[in-house]
């Protein structure tokens, strides 16, 4: 469980409401390529599973579809509808669970789902509902960061290897990035495309935008995972090399996969 998985009881909508702000410019990039991916036409019905703050239903309305966003938090619903109603966008907003989603089958051309899967008890039930909900022909975009993929350059390999392993150790599905593809194909889907932004660091800074090392250090120390003097050291190392430009870090930030829901027969 981490808070993303229960938004209401976290007891932090603000500070998640904010990460999601910040997110929303850092991952422009790969969320225009999603959007950009999905041949769904105009004026079709396009669901948002997980929607959050409703940045991309802003976003998909602007691109001409009627936007119908999903979440599980009442405070990610309001900041939703705050957002849409204050650019005049309709708000077509439910709360649902995404394991059981309040949909008749088929009622959508199109479907995304962004850093959602990572959060949530069962992926795969998710994306069986997302396949019940498509139409025949329907277009599914799913992104998720694969936080496993964190590798880090240091003079001690193994401190480092048990550091990046404690990033993000309270999500439930932390390769969730590199499991997409498989998972959409045990739903049913077809036409499955990959695409993976292997992001390089250059200073601790860079890095500090998605993932806190020091977080991850007193995480792998406290958890008695590592001596804590040992992680203080690779620390110490990371910060040194990053001051004097030797700083080399690589996360797979996100995986973006799209695929189709089969027509009824194909041959
Ligand atoms: C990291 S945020 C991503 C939000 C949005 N997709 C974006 O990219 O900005 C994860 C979202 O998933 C929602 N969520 C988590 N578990 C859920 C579930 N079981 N059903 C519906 N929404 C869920 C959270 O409330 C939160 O809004």
């Amino acid at each position: 469980m981490n808070d993303f998985s229960d938004v209401d009881r976290s007891g932090r909508g603000s500070e998640l409401l904010a990460y999601l702000d910040d997110a929303h410019q850092g991952l422009s990039e790969p969320k225009n390529a999603m959007r950009a991916g999905m041949p769904v036409s105009p004026g079709q019905d396009f669901l948002d599973l997980g929607c959050g703050a409703g940045h991309e239903l802003v976003e998909l309305e602007r691109a001409g579809w009627r936007a119908i966003g999903v979440d599980s938090s009442d405070v990610m619903l309001d900041a939703s509808r705050r957002r849409l109603e204050a650019l005049g966008l309709p708000a077509r907003l439910a709360r649902a669970d995404a394991h059981r989603l309040p949909f008749a089958d088929a009622s959508f051309a199109g479907c995304r789902i962004e850093r959602v899967l990572q959060h949530v008890d069962d992926p795969a039930a998710v994306l069986a509902e997302a396949h019940r909900v498509l139409h025949p022909d329907g277009r599914l975009a799913a992104l998720e960061p694969d936080w496993e993929s964190l590798v880090l350059a240091s003079s001690d390999t193994e401190a480092a290897r048990v550091v990046t392993g404690a990033v993000g150790r309270h999500i439930p599905h932390r390769q969730m990035g590199r499991q997409l593809r498989r998972l959409l194909i045990q739903a049913g889907f077809t036409d499955v495309r990959t695409e993976v932004e292997l992001i390089v660091y250059s200073s601790l800074t860079e890095l500090s935008h998605v993932i806190s090392l020091e977080r991850a250090a007193n995480a792998a120390w406290t958890g008695g995972l590592i001596p804590r003097k040992r992680a203080e050291a690779l620390l110490a190392e990371q910060i040194a090399l990053s001051e004097s430009g030797g700083f080399h870090a690589t996360f797979q930030r996100s995986v973006i996969a799209w695929a189709r829901k089969p027509r009824a027969v194909e041959c």
